[in-house]
């Protein structure tokens, strides 16, 4: 459904994303594993039009998207929730999982309708309550966080990137959004999905592709996959240390 071809992105001297090219199907999840600095959010900001590529494609369906901005982007179907918890901290919690979804077509929802709206989203992302007219600001991080990924799912995207989103979550979240991940995935949705924890990665993904210093090293199924192999591929030089220290 989504393919990156010969994808570079250089920030001044670093070449933070370096020649990728992945190909990612439908109704699966996807993880983007690599040590810190491998480029896994410069992918994850190539795919949402926050950054534009020096080099390469996007091709969505098979066919080249040329979308230069976020709001290109989300049009398509694309959903990001980035690494950085981006709250409007002085709105409450409707307006925040709410907050760009205003499209001409949604503009004027009625008050009871953006409750509801905003409260049956959250309520698949949380598994505890959340009182959606205090100032979002105020919630704890974990809270904020299921908020942000709230306001990605209003939108009911075709791809899902979730860049880090379980850091910030407790073992009771953490369950939660798994289980929606799950759901959205055997719903026909493509989830990126980027984290460091072996144990999610394990857990969830049928691919997994390896960044290392802004390359793609490979992409594996999961039942090829095992945490030595996966280790090995991020990060050679910790593994051979280990094997001869
Ligand atoms: N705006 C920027 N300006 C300069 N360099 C940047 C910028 N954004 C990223 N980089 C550099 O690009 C490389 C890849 O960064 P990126 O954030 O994509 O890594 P990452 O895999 O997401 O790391 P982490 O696991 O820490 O989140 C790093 O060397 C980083 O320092
Ligand atoms: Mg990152």
């Amino acid at each position: 459904m989504l393919e990156i071809a010969n994808l570079s992105k250089r920030y001044g001297e670093t070449i933070a994303l370096d020649d990728a090219s992945v190909s990612f199907a439908a109704g699966t999840v996807h993880t983007i594993m690599g040590e810190n600095g491998s480029g896994k959010s410069t992918l994850v900001k190539l795919l949402s039009g926050v950054v534009t590529p020096d080099r390469g494609q996007i091709r969505v369906d098979g066919v080249t998207f040329a979308g230069r901005n976020p709001a290109a982007f989300q049009a398509k179907g694309f959903a990001t929730v980035f690494q950085e918890v981006l709250i409007a901290p002085d709105r409450n919690v409707i307006d925040n999982v709410l907050l760009g979804y205003d499209r001409p077509s949604h503009r004027n929802l009625p008050r009871a309708e953006r409750r509801a709206a905003a409260g049956e989203t959250l309520s698949r992302c949380s598994p505890t309550a959340v009182d959606l007219d205090v100032d979002a600001g105020r919630l704890p991080l974990a809270t904020q966080q299921l908020v942000v990924l709230a306001r990605a799912l209003v939108r009911k995207p075709r791809i899902l990137i979730l860049d880090e989103v379980t850091a910030a979550l407790d073992f009771n979240d953490r369950e939660t959004v798994f289980s929606l991940i799950e759901g959205l995935a055997r719903s026909g949705c493509l989830v990126l999905f980027i984290s460091h924890r072996m144990d999610e990665v394990m857990r969830l993904s049928q691919r997994i592709t390896i960044l290392r210093s802004g390359r793609v090293v490979e992409t594996i199924d999961r039942a090829a996959a095992t945490p030595e192999l996966l280790l090995e591929r991020m990060a050679p030089e910790i593994v051979a240390e280990r094997r001869h220290g």
